[in-house]
């Protein structure tokens, strides 16, 4: 189909399981059951699951036999020790608490270092994270640089955060209404751009002076490493694991979810310096996670993060990763498909609005190609537009739509073949030559928060 070349896959299969082209009639009846939402599809009436990246890896033979060697004691259980030294390892911070995944982590970070009335920086807040900081009664503030927001901009680190805006938003806060400046690596809202060791060097400086702890959301560390790698000037020769060692060495501490970076199906932590801090942070833990050597997991489930933790450094594993997603990010750029550039580490982005002209955003296009694509090829992707996003004018009930109109065709790592992501191509390829045939939606009923998990739509 293209000259261009796909990555060779540095692992070979030893389990499989099967997947299922459904046909188009199951589909559209499936579809007018599911009110057309592709969160309420069965997941297994999807052929190619492109929702998200996160918790849907595929966990190695090293990860799986590390399941039987859990030990599943209530407390001090060794598996709770390989992951605290694989972490400290890599970020290098004094304590390590377990979570059940990302959000808990951020939890019970925010509730020991946020407060009524503060405001809490980051590149771009994923939505756990600003609603985090904002049931705290703060303000989730995204001060990332304007490129983030450009499609075709080809900026190199497009996850960066505007130092200037930084400043002159500590200025006009004040230091004592900041407990804290975050910075997401990769940065999954703005499209899984990576953030640079120099830009991540200067924020950390500009905290310090102000004495404002800084931290990271680390869910994609290693991808954002292997972008340093190969885009930023003096780390070519340096290995994934010394760059991310320098990037955790500017901060405090991190939230992580181990769905993502650690090749897990479940898990996550909070690592941090302070002593004080952690104490806090092992308290509210007990409250709703669990004892601090488990933190609502089992204990085979701290092994495999511990063991993903060590291979997702390895450099051909982040290579194909990388590579992966850029070919079917460039199978869809030859042929003309609307795509934001440049491709992400996680996922490849569509440009809903140019690919579906005809729809305007209050049919949202975004949804829209969603269902279109779920229709035409079993394929699910996710909206990230106009029906996760609009805020609602609260005079006049209007919606106010966000900047860009996105579907995020997310790829779970080491889980689908280079001739899946053709087929998702060449699926893609075919609805944008008949794309006038796509039709916009409205809605039939939503609720107040989050409504794209449950709303229920139908075309028009
Ligand atoms: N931070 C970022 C940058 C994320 O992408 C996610 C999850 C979280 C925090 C929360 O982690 O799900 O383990 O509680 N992102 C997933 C996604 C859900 O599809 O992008 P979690």
């Amino acid at each position: 189909m293209s000259q261009i070349k796909a990555p060779v896959e540095p692992f070979r299969v030893k389990t499989v399981e099967r997947i299922k082209l459904t046909d188009r009639r199951e589909r559209e009846t499936i579809l007018k059951q599911a009110g057309y939402n592709v969160f309420n599809l069965p997941a297994e009436k999807v052929f190619i699951d492109l929702l998200t990246d996160s918790g849907t890896s595929a966990m190695s033979d090293n990860q799986w036999s590390g399941l039987l060697v859990g030990d599943e004691s209530y407390a001090g259980a060794r598996n709770f020790f390989h992951l605290e030294s694989a972490v400290k390892n890599i970020f290098c911070f004094k304590h390590v608490i377990p979570t059940h995944q990302g959000r808990a982590a951020e939890r019970i970070l925010f509730e020991a270092l946020v407060k009524k009335g503060d405001y809490v920086p980051n590149n771009i807040h994923f939505d756990t994270t600003r609603a985090n900081v904002e049931v705290r009664g703060a303000r989730a503030v995204d001060l990332v640089i304007d490129e983030a927001y450009d499609p075709d901009s080809i900026h190199p680190f497009k996850g960066n955060m505007d130092l200037e805006k930084l400043k002159k938003f500590i200025e006009k806060k004040s230091a004592r209404k900041i407990p804290l400046v975050m910075m997401t690596i990769t940065n999954n809202s703005g499209g899984g751009q990576p953030v640079s060791v120099k830009n991540i060097k200067e924020v950390s400086q500009v905290c310090k002076q102000h004495k404002i702890p800084f931290f990271f959301d680390a869910c994609r560390f290693a991808e954002n490493a292997y972008f340093v790698k190969k885009r930023e000037k003096g780390y070519e020769k340096k290995s994934i694991l010394e760059i991310a060692q320098e990037i955790f060495s500017y901060g405090q501490g991190a939230t992580m979810s181990a769905k993502k970076d650690a090749l897990v199906n479940i898990g996550g932590f909070v690592t941090v310096d302070d002593d004080l801090l952690a104490e806090k942070l092992k308290n509210l833990l007990i409250l709703s996670e669990g004892f601090p050597t488990y933190g609502g997991l089992a204990g085979r489930d701290l092994e495999a993060m511990a063991r993903g933790l060590e291979e997702v450094l390895e450099e051909d594993y982040l290579e194909y990763r990388i590579n992966q997603v850029a070919y079917l990010g460039r199978l869809l750029d030859e042929a003309g498909v609307p795509i934001f550039k440049p491709v992400g580490g996680h996922a490849v982005y569509l440009l809903a609005d140019r690919f579906l002209p005809h729809i305007p955003r209050h049919q949202y296009p975004g949804w829209a190609l969603t269902v279109a694509l779920y229709r035409e090829a079993g394929v699910r992707a996710v909206e990230i537009g106009g029906v996760m996003f609009a805020r609602k004018d609260e005079k006049t009930g209007r919606e106010i739509f966000p900047r860009l109109e996105l579907v995020r065709l997310a790829i779970p790592r080491r889980v689908y073949t280079s001739a899946h992501l053709e087929y998702v191509a060449e699926a893609i390829i075919d609805l944008y030559k008949n794309r006038e045939k796509v039709r916009g939606l409205r809605i039939v009923r939503e609720s107040r928060y989050l409504r794209h998990f449950t709303v229920r739509m139908e075309e028009v």
